[in-house]
């Protein structure tokens, strides 16, 4: 039995055994290397969409205990093709309320805990809580956990969530939110979340320290999990922050910076969390390695499609849209997907970009070209493709309602590009 001294949580969760961790007594973390990516991309065909979500009487947040595996992979509504078909299909826009439905309550309870448990013995660490939490966002990672939880609970015959599975949610969220109080200080931006950045707020100085506490008061909850293979996980993620923002201020301007080292600093900023998040929920479902790892691989995939559709909504989206700076990045010479591939089509870029917008009216010519040499559509192949392989990495999972809202994420992470 495992013993959970998660201080200031009360989920209302029974705790229950956790059945056989894997293969934990291995607890080797392998780093995921990021793929070397050619340089040209093949549009894939998706197969058909389906709302699953907006099903009648769809089965609500309960996972059920079946008899035999077999029998998991039956009854739940046949879904022949895994993956979209964006171009071909009537589109019905994805809502995101639609498809965290099945994990509605469990995202209740998880905003309910979130305000209690940040800075609550300090009143400034207080209000910056309140103050990014309070603003929204759409607690896509803390879904996600909530719908591979539910999506491998299945599969290890668990009829519920366990508290690890709800802690988890709460720590992911956590350090997601501390890597953005910092990355806004980072990127010098006023808004986020369509509110007032912390920093902006309160100064420089809170807005390290609220980070800082943030990490540290999701370590303590993580190490009270008292799962090493989790630790070590989510432990490599902060870290991994900090390699990728880094990485990203050494080569800022930089116009040799190649589509590698732009997915590795991906990785590490965005889709190392995500990829953590989702193995993480797995790990405390007692799923087999098999899953765990295809769970990382979906988690990263999802993850750096991702990022890569960020970075095309900062050329085409407006501030108000985002509820964060438009085209910053490449006002701060952040190059990101669509400048790298417009770079390969256009000299004169270079130029502009090298002489770091020196001259009046070089930031929206150079912002034009990005657009006029293809680069957007060619980070929207790239999106696909990884969406694509995120998509595939979902077919080790039984069929369920779950799965089904993994898939269509990945679908609505496309569809704000369309
Ligand atoms: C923003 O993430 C940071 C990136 C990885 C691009 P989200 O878009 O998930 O931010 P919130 O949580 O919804 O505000
Ligand atoms: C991802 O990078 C943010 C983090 C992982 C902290 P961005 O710098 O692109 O995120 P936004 O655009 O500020 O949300
Ligand atoms: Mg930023
Ligand atoms: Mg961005």
């Amino acid at each position: 039995m495992m013993s959970m001294t998660c201080h200031n949580l009360d989920f209302g969760a029974r705790v229950l055994d956790l059945v056989a961790v894997g293969s934990s007594s291995n607890a080797s973390i392998e780093r995921h290397s990021v793929k070397s990516h050619g340089k040209t991309f093949t549009s894939k065909v998706y197969g058909a969409r389906r709302m699953v979500c907006s099903r009648q009487n769809i089965s609500r947040t309960r996972v059920f205990s079946r008899n035999t595996s077999q029998a998991l992979f039956d009854g739940v509504g046949e879904r022949t093709a895994p993956v979209l078909d964006l171009k071909k299909e009537a589109k019905i826009p994805i809502s995101l309320a639609k498809l965290f439905e099945v994990v509605a309550d469990d995202l209740q309870t998880l905003n309910q805990n979130l305000q209690s448990i940040v800075g609550a013995e300090n009143p400034v660490l207080m209000s910056t809580a309140e103050q990014i939490f309070g603003a929204g966002g759409k607690r896509m990672r803390p879904a996600l956990v909530f719908l591979v939880s539910r999506a491998t609970a299945e599969l290890a015959g668990l009829n519920d969530l366990t508290t690890e599975h709800r802690c988890l949610a709460v720590i992911i969220e956590m350090i997601h939110t501390a890597s953005l109080i910092h990355d806004d200080v980072l990127d010098e931006s006023d808004t986020r979340r369509g509110k007032e950045t912390v920093h902006q707020l309160y100064g420089t100085r809170v807005a390290i320290l609220a980070g800082d506490f943030m990490f540290a008061q999701s370590s303590w909850y993580l190490a009270n999990l008292e799962n090493l293979e989790v630790i070590k996980l989510i432990s490599q993620v902060i870290k991994d922050f900090a390699s990728g923002e880094i990485k990203q201020a050494s080569s800022l301007f930089d116009c040799d910076v190649e589509l590698e080292e732009y997915l590795l600093k991906s990785y590490y900023k965005t889709a190392s969390l995500i990829a953590a998040s989702t193995k993480g929920a797995a790990i405390f479902s007692g799923a087999d390695r098999s899953v765990t790892e295809q769970m990382y691989e979906f988690g990263k995939n999802l993850g750096l499609s991702f990022q890569v559709v960020d970075d095309i909504l900062d050329f085409t989206q407006s501030a108000e849209q985002l509820g964060k700076p438009a085209g910053s990045d490449l006002a701060k010479g952040n190059l990101t997907a669509p400048v790298i591939f417009a770079l390969e089509e256009e000299p004169k870029l270079r130029e502009i970009i090298e002489s770091e917008f020196c001259e009046t009216g070089s930031l929206d010519e150079a912002i034009e070209l990005v657009k006029q040499c293809g680069g957007i559509e060619r980070a929207q192949e790239l999106a696909k493709e990884k969406a694509d392989l995120a998509i595939k990495n979902l077919q080790c999972l039984p069929q369920s309602n779950f799965r089904f809202a993994l898939q269509d994420m990945v679908v609505f992470n496309l569809e704000r590009i369309d």
